[in-house]
């Protein structure tokens, strides 16, 4: 595949769906999206935060939703923090897949917090976040997680997020801080992050990409007209994984993959 422009190419494997042996001694947090955990071992390293990287529909928000509702079924307590969509429209469309169920929201294990709406709570009105707000931003996701006991949380946007805060360095702080939060709080986290087609990036300021320790890389192709995701797993902290790229399905029993065939003409990529 051709690699974003910019950003180093990303090899692929030889076309086949080559399961990889889980590697001993490492805690795995399951996604629970069988095809996903087969490429990487079992799972994502426990502890690790990563970026799920994609434009628009590709599924990112699916996708995470997923990760977060078949971890609250394995005893992980999940949070959704939404910067885009509203909780109650994530909700309504979560109970059309056939996974969820709403007694992990009844009894707290699955949590949905709409963080314009804590941003108004805590009076956070300015458009460009100063040093203290970022502060007050990576204080109130600490608390959520520390207090709830969340393992899984899910920032749906960092895009948005970032678009707030303005330079890289005040970026790079964040990201590092935010890590160390979550990491010492036991979590495995996916932030969501929103790139163009051709950005040659991963993420709104390419420094959240080189901080996380893992990239899932989301885009669409298109093949004899219709439109087809596809996704690759660009890096992987602390595990063997497959680069190759899979097609990805949604479907109402959750996400399916399958290798992606080359071949015929194709247009469009990450
Ligand atoms: N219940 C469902 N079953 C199958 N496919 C669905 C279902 N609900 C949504 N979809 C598909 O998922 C797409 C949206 O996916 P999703 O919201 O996860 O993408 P996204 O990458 O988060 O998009 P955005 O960048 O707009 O936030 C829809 O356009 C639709 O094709
Ligand atoms: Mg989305």
């Amino acid at each position: 595949m051709e690699s974003p422009s910019g950003s180093p190419p990303v090899p692929e494997t030889p076309g086949s769906a080559a399961l990889l042996a889980p590697a001993g001694g490492l805690e795995r947090c399951a996604t629970g999206i069988e095809g996903l955990d087969n490429i990487m071992g079992g799972g994502i390293p426990r502890g690790n935060m990563v970026l799920v990287a994609g434009s628009v529909g590709t599924g990112k928000t699916t996708l995470s939703l997923e990760f977060l509702v078949r971890g609250a079924e394995r005893g992980d307590r999940s949070l959704f923090i939404s910067v885009t969509e509203s909780a109650a429209k994530l909700i309504q469309n979560l109970s059309t897949f056939e996974f969820f169920r709403t007694e992990l929201i009844e009894q707290g294990s699955l949590v949905f917090v709409d963080l314009p709406v804590v941003y108004d709570r805590l009076g956070l009105g300015h458009e460009e976040l100063t040093r203290e707000e970022i502060d007050i931003v990576i204080r109130t996701i600490r608390d959520l997680v520390r207090s709830l006991g969340i393992r899984r949380p899910v920032l749906d946007s960092l895009t948005s997020l970032c678009y707030r805060i303005r330079r890289d360095e005040q970026i790079r702080d964040f990201m590092l801080r935010l890590g160390e939060e979550l990491s010492a709080a036991g979590c495995t986290s996916l932030l969501v992050s929103e790139i163009g087609p051709t950005t040659g990036r991963y993420s709104l300021h390419g420094v959240e990409e080189a901080i996380v320790d893992g990239v899932i890389l989301l885009w669409n192709t298109r093949r004899l007209g219709d439109i087809v995701r596809v996704l690759q797993i660009v890096k992987m902290r602390g595990t063997a994984h497959s680069r190759a790229q899979y097609v990805m399905e949604l479907t109402p029993i959750g996400i399916l993959m399958a290798p992606h065939l080359k071949g015929g003409r194709e247009t469009g990529g990450p």
